[in-house]
């Protein structure tokens, strides 16, 4: 059965729309590649000093091969473990501190991964290493504007309510 003109006309708009809507994404991942991924947006509030000797122990001691810390990684790993990108907003220094002493970091953060892929233990670094490593992870802060976004989110989420609602008197 012959299609009919308005029928030849829907389906030549239906390619046109596919056809486009391809090419729209095709050069939106040349301009953004998916690996240009922003991540959490955070800062540090540590000195060039303890940022300069702790990087140098980052290096040292491939943290980036399981971590991403300023949103750069080893690719060549795929290790599932947590960014540490804004970790300072979620361990003060001095957890960071005995997570580092830990023999078995593990009793502290349980892990389901393999044990080639876990934390490692740093006991065996020297006491002040271990303390710069964690006054420098400890000053990678989430900004503030991203927080406040996530706890609204979570809120509305848990709640269905608005937290613009919180606070205003209620009308009973
Ligand atoms: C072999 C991979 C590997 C290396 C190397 C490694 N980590 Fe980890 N790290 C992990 C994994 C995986 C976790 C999550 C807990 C687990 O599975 O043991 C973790 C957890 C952490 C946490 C706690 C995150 C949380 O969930 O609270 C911090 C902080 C951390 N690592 C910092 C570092 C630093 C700093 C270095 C380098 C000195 C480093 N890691 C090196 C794999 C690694």
């Amino acid at each position: 059965m012959a299609l009919r003109r308005g029928e030849i006309g829907i389906y030549a708009l239906i390619a046109v729309v596919v056809t486009g809507f391809g090419i729209y994404n095709f050069i939106e991942l040349q301009l953004h590649p998916l690996s240009e991924d922003p991540g959490v947006p955070f800062y540090s509030t540590a000195s060039h000093e303890v940022e300069r000797a702790a990087t140098d122990i980052i290096h040292r001691e491939n943290c980036r091969d399981c971590h991403t810390l300023w949103a750069v990684r080893n690719v060549m790993q795929a290790v599932p473990s947590p960014p540490l990108d804004g970790m300072g907003s979620l361990h003060s220094e001095q957890w960071l501190y005995d997570y580092f002493s830990a023999s078995d970091p593990q009793s502290i953060v349980p892990s389901r991964l393999k044990p080639k892929y876990r934390m490692k233990s740093y006991a065996g670094l020297p006491a002040h290493q271990r303390r710069l490593l964690a006054q420098y992870i400890a000053s990678l802060k989430v900004k503030d504007w991203y927080l406040q976004e996530v706890k609204k989110t979570e809120y509305e989420k848990l709640t269905g309510h608005s937290m613009v609602d919180m606070g205003k008197p209620s009308s009973r």
